[in-house]
């Protein structure tokens, strides 16, 4: 399998970065690079180096690391392109490599600090952090100016794609309070469907709305007061902010050894610490949710950002438990660990991105955060599903969760990068 990942990541390296695969996602994507490089760290420290220094380069002057960097200009497979962004509506943009105008979950600061455990003496790579660890700052700072408008050190999304998880039902009510009206939206022509199959992507309705959000944005030159205010959608997400968290705990840790200063690093945690649980713990379900700022109410939604915090020293033991207790009861009903969605749902879907399938890269970070929570065994059976499912199906982007369901295949994009590297990863977690 290792000489499997080896090849898929190999398939997907354009000299620089790794598209997540070819054609559906021809371009870097940020949190994908991310966990990308944990795999490339573990095959050639120079591409992990390469691929983050990469993303950077598209970082925009205000902070901003944008969730698409488009290296290439002639790549014509996907919509939204870099034309329809136009990133260059803010004038602190990059000339090049064009980007989009959103960003996607702050991974950057956890996935450098495992870099550097990984490679303590490496001289090039210490070069990569001392550079990296100011722009990083500079990224999470733009995040708590421009997305943190109670100061809560939690930040908001205003659109699904940042979330990484477009599709959930954690964002239905939020979209569906979007009314489109004729001329709302440019005429758009999708191209994900004609590459993967349409019920296993997001639906028309819901692409409306993320071009919607996509066009608001822009109008806003992608920042700034006045897009919260005019933004139906402004939801603080808990994984991303547990993401965000972890993050800002490792830049500490890196801040430390490298000599940058902590002062800011140590607000954003100690303000996050106080909010976290208070805002985004929904004690009656046992788990994390999100919460809708527009509304003012928690979103009563299980699904996989709700188990993400365990990676993070947010969560109490009984939070662990608790969290622990639910996956050993669906393992029990015969599921696959971990399904995106709550299968007991009318709104389940076994097949449809993020609402019922079992993402590996998901299950890496669960099973590694249970793993240091002191529930190994279920971090065990976390990782025999990944490995059983990949091992059988082959390296797609998602998979179905019901064992019996007859299905024969993956779904989503094949040769996918960050199933690639999540296997690299477990294989060595499980030796
Ligand atoms: C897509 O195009 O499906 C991505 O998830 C958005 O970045």
């Amino acid at each position: 399998m290792i000489q499997q990942a080896k090849e898929v990541l190999e398939t997907n390296w354009r000299g620089g970065f790794t598209v997540p695969t070819d054609k559906l996602y021809p371009f870097q994507w940020n949190w994908d690079s991310g966990f990308v490089a944990l795999g490339w760290a573990r095959l050639d420290l120079s591409r992990a180096i390469a691929e983050l220094r990469s993303l950077f380069s598209g970082q925009w002057g205000n902070g901003l690391l944008p969730h698409i960097i488009f290296h290439s200009e002639s790549e014509e497979t996907y919509f939204p392109n870099f034309d329809f962004w136009n990133s260059q509506i803010n004038p602190t943009a990059p000339e090049f490599p064009k980007s989009s105008g959103i960003t996607q979950p702050a991974v950057h600061g956890f996935i450098l600090e495992e870099l550097h455990q990984l490679h303590p003496d490496s001289q090039e790579l210490n070069e990569l952090i001392s550079e990296l660890i100011p722009k990083i700052c500079l990224y999470h700072s733009f995040l708590y100016e421009h997305r943190d408008p109670y100061n809560e050190g939690l930040i908001f999304t205003y659109h699904p794609w940042e979330s990484g998880r477009d599709n959930s039902p954690v964002w239905d009510s939020a979209l569906d309070s979007i009314v489109i009206k004729p001329g709302d939206i440019p005429s758009y022509s999708r191209r994900d469907t004609s590459i993967a199959n349409s019920d296993e992507r997001p639906t028309q309705d819901q692409y409306d709305r993320y071009v919607y959000l996509l066009e608001l944005g822009k109008r806003h030159a992608y920042q700034g007061q006045s897009l919260y205010e005019e933004t139906p959608f402004a939801i603080q997400d808990c994984m991303m902010n547990a993401i965000l968290y972890k993050s800002n705990q490792s830049l500490l840790r890196l801040a430390e050894k490298f000599d940058y200063p902590q002062e800011e690093i140590l607000t954003w945690v100690s303000r996050t610490k106080q909010s976290f649980n208070k805002k985004l713990w929904h004690d009656k379900m046992g788990c994390w949710v999100s919460y809708d700022l527009k509304r003012d109410g928690q979103i009563e939604e299980r699904e996989i950002g709700g188990i993400i915090p365990v990676a993070t020293d947010l969560a109490s033991q009984d939070q662990v438990n608790r969290i622990s207790d639910y996956l050993i009861r669906l393992k029990k009903r015969g599921f696959s660990l971990c399904p995106s969605y709550d299968v007991d749902s009318p709104k389940f879907d076994s097949k449809r991105y993020w609402r019922g399938p079992i993402w590996p890269h998901m299950n890496a970070l669960i099973a590694e955060g249970l793993e240091a929570q002191g529930e190994s065994e279920l971090a065990k059976l976390i990782d025999r599903d990944t490995l059983q499912i990949v091992d059988e199906y082959g390296f797609f982007e998602y998979f179905d969760c019901q064992q019996d369901a007859g299905i024969k295949s993956g779904y989503g994009g094949d040769q996918f990068s960050w199933t690639a590297s999540s296997i690299i990863r477990i294989l060595e977690r499980s030796q």
